[in-house]
């Protein structure tokens, strides 16, 4: 069912006041939130080696308009069985669980301090039991021990932004309860790095590219940045796709990055921007961007011809409630949310709709040059997890010295331990009987 669905900047607008939108204030309030981030950070005693402002790691996004596009009209709805009578393991319900998390900040020592929600003092444990139950077939959790005997002299990616870095620490804590992970390889700044599992040759990387495309980022370490982002459409990343070929295994996504202030490039020629009001260039929309980005990678993955297996992981929505980021949200909840208590926002849906659409368009294809392309649903389960991001755990012990302390909140990371272990168990199922 195609439908045209058109945004103009009014409707857009109301859109954004109706769903109390986060980025809409982000024009207004960049300054003092970016100030805000200086003095957190001067006063941190944090040693994170990767310091970054908490969310897309950066406080210039402004309000965007979403320029009119034909969009086929997504059919949500999600089914538990696919048309070969397989089961869809994305849609399920949050179950008590028995067991204990595979790994706790103990056991793992690489877990990033912002993620690091039981060293920072989080006091309630009840997130940490829940499994993913799949209503069409049973998840089997993760065996890392049968998972590193697969993986021998393999490689993985995983590519993409800081969400994709809490997505690989998860990964390697949950390995690593059979051998630790060796760092081989960091860059300057921690964003790429990759491990070595000695005993079975396997090789993980975490690559930093959270367009996907070439950019040139303007940004400081507070995402202050002093200039609009540069972005290439039409010439993919070689920060990954350097190593593309070198890789068995990748598991890309994208998505949030692109709503910031861009000026969009193709055959370096300026095409037009995204809210970029004082430059008279033509307002294109985020979603024409991501859309033509995903198209490019898509087709470059169709025309690789490579062996192994390729996954691009769907959008995860954040739960601040009561506000936004920067104006006193919160994520307090204890327990998963019930089915329709959340809905996406509608930045999510936009980059969804776009994620949907175009795999669909290249699985087609990539299922007649036998490349195994593969999508990680986890928009779904994850919509349903309000109870797993750090909230004001992204600081060390935070109410220490003020029980009353404000802070700034992350509900849009998620806690390690937490409810993205279960994205690899979706992962391993589809490696193992994908
Ligand atoms: C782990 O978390 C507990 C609280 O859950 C805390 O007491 C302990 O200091 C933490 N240890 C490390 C090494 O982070
Ligand atoms: C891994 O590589 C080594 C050296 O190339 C080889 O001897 C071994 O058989 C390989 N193992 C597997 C499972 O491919
Ligand atoms: C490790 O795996 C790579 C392939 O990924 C292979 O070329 C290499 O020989 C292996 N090394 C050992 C020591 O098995
Ligand atoms: C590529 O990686 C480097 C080093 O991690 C990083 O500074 C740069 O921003 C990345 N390129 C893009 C386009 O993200
Ligand atoms: C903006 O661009 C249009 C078309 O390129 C041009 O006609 C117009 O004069 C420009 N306005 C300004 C203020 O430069
Ligand atoms: C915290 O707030 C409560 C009321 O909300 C107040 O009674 C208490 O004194 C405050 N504590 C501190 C340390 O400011």
């Amino acid at each position: 069912m195609a439908r045209k669905m058109v945004y103009d900047w009014k409707s857009w607008w109301r859109a954004v006041q109706k769903n109390n939108y986060f980025v809409i204030k982000f024009g207004v309030s960049v300054l003092l939130v970016g100030l805000a981030f200086r003095l957190l950070y001067d006063r941190s005693s944090d040693l994170s080696p990767v310091p970054d402002a908490p969310f897309l790691e950066n406080t210039r996004i402004s309000a965007p308009p979403v320029v009119s596009v034909d969009s086929q009209e997504n059919t949500d709805q999600g089914t538990t069985q696919d048309s070969e009578g397989k089961c869809n393991p994305f849609i399920g319900d949050w179950v008590p669980y028995e067991g204990e998390p595979l790994y706790t900040n103990v056991s793992c020592s690489i877990i990033e301090d912002h993620q690091n929600c039981m060293k920072n003092g989080r006091p309630d444990t009840d997130y940490l039991y829940w499994r993913w139950n799949p209503r069409g077939c049973e998840l089997p959790r993760f065996d890392p021990t049968r998972f590193l005997e697969l993986m021998r002299n393999k490689s993985w990616a995983f590519i993409g932004d800081s969400i994709s870095r809490n997505h690989v620490q998860s990964f390697l804590c949950i390995l690593s309860t059979d051998e630790k992970a060796i760092e081989v390889y960091h860059d300057e700044n921690y964003k790429s790095r990759r491990w070595l599992f000695p005993s079975y040759n396997f090789t993980v990387s975490v690559i930093w590219s959270p367009f996907l495309t070439q950019a040139a980022i303007f940004e400081d370490i507070n995402g202050v940045s002093t200039s609009e982002i540069k972005l290439h459409l039409d010439k993919l990343d070689k920060n990954w796709t350097e190593q593309y070929k070198s890789l068995d295994y990748m598991i890309i996504a994208a998505g949030k990055w692109f709503i910031k202030t861009a000026i969009y490039y193709e055959k370096d020629t300026i095409l037009g921007c995204h809210y970029c009001p004082k430059r008279n260039l033509t307002e294109l929309g985020f979603n024409f961007a991501y859309r033509k980005v995903i198209r490019n990678v898509f087709d470059y993955i169709i025309s690789s011809n490579h062996k192994g297996m390729i996954f691009y992981r769907t959008t995860t929505p954040d739960h601040f409630e009561g506000g936004e980021w920067f104006s006193g949200g919160t994520c307090k909840r204890k327990e998963p949310a019930k089915e329709g208590e959340f809905e996406l926002n509608e930045l999510n849906k936009i980059l969804r709709d776009i994620e949907l659409d175009e795999f669909e368009k290249a699985s087609a294809k990539a299922l007649e040059k036998r490349v195994n392309l593969k999508l990680l649903d986890v928009t779904r389960l994850s919509l349903l997890r309000p109870d797993g991001h750090p909230g004001p755990y992204r600081f060390f012990q935070p109410f220490a010295k003020d029980k009353n302390a404000t802070m700034i909140n992350d509900c849009l990371h998620w806690c390690l331990p937490g409810p993205i272990d279960t994205w690899n168990d979706l992962l391993m199922e589809m490696v193992v009987n994908g």
